[in-house]
């Protein structure tokens, strides 16, 4: 088991690119995820059908697809109770395990569950909710995902106004003096991704942009657009 390692190499002061996986073709999930070796992170869209109207994949995918890869594991819960599964997703492989604050009620004891567990704890943010639903929690927290598309579905369009919210978060983490990943997660492009990270974003999730078409080329555009 990779429990771990991975987060020793994944430094904050850099630009950093998550492909979704949800974007890849997962009848050959090993391929698709051997195309993106050159990028730091890995995002896994874990969706319920009840949070969010879809519904993707749990922790026997992120396990077997451990072994083949090298990324840090960046794990996006798009669940409800997500305490409940985040030991499971943590023995699966998990580097980071990120919830949606508005799918609990108590986020410091998720927080908790998740630390718990070794492994690192963002939270995530809908558009509409504010940065402050999660101000508070920021000692004790490793990343913030600001959406900026509501969740459950790549490819729909980035959503300008929430912008202003990346910022805010920019300048709350930098307050405290906290290495606090800020990722961005939502019609991520060579287009949308330099005024994201200008407004102090560090990690950049990206679906249909990276899988779609020639995957070294739209990496390597996303890496150009933010130089
Ligand atoms: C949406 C997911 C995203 C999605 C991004 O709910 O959280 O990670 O895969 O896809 P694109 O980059 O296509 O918007
Ligand atoms: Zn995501």
């Amino acid at each position: 088991m990779k429990i771990g390692v991975n987060i020793m190499r994944s430094g904050k002061d850099k630009i950093k690119i998550a492909p979704s996986i949800l974007s890849a073709d997962f009848s050959c999930l090993e391929d698709s995820i051997k195309a993106v070796k050159s990028t730091e992170w890995l995002h896994l869209d874990v969706m319920d059908g009840h949070f969010v109207p879809n519904i993707t994949f749990g922790p026997c995918v992120i396990k077997s697809i451990r072994e083949k890869s090298d990324h840090v594991f960046d794990t996006h819960l798009m669940i409800s109770e997500p305490e409940k599964y985040a030991e499971e997703f943590a023995e699966a492989g998990s580097d980071i395990i990120t919830f949606h604050a508005e799918a609990v009620d108590d986020p410091k004891s998720v927080i908790e569950e998740i630390e718990n567990c070794g492994v690192q704890v963002g939270v995530s943010l809908k558009p509409d909710t504010p940065f402050d639903a999660v101000r508070e929690y920021l000692p004790s927290l490793d990343l913030i995902l600001i959406m900026t598309v509501e969740p459950g579905f790549s490819g729909q369009s980035f959503m300008q106004e929430v912008v202003p919210k990346i910022k805010e978060a920019r300048e709350a983490v930098d307050e405290i003096e906290k290495d606090i990943d800020i990722s961005v997660d939502g019609g991520i492009s060579p287009k949308t991704a330099p005024q994201v990270v200008e407004n102090g974003s560090n990690v950049l999730v990206s679906g249909s942009s990276v899988f779609k078409g020639d995957v070294d080329k739209n990496l390597k555009e996303l890496r150009d657009s933010v130089k």
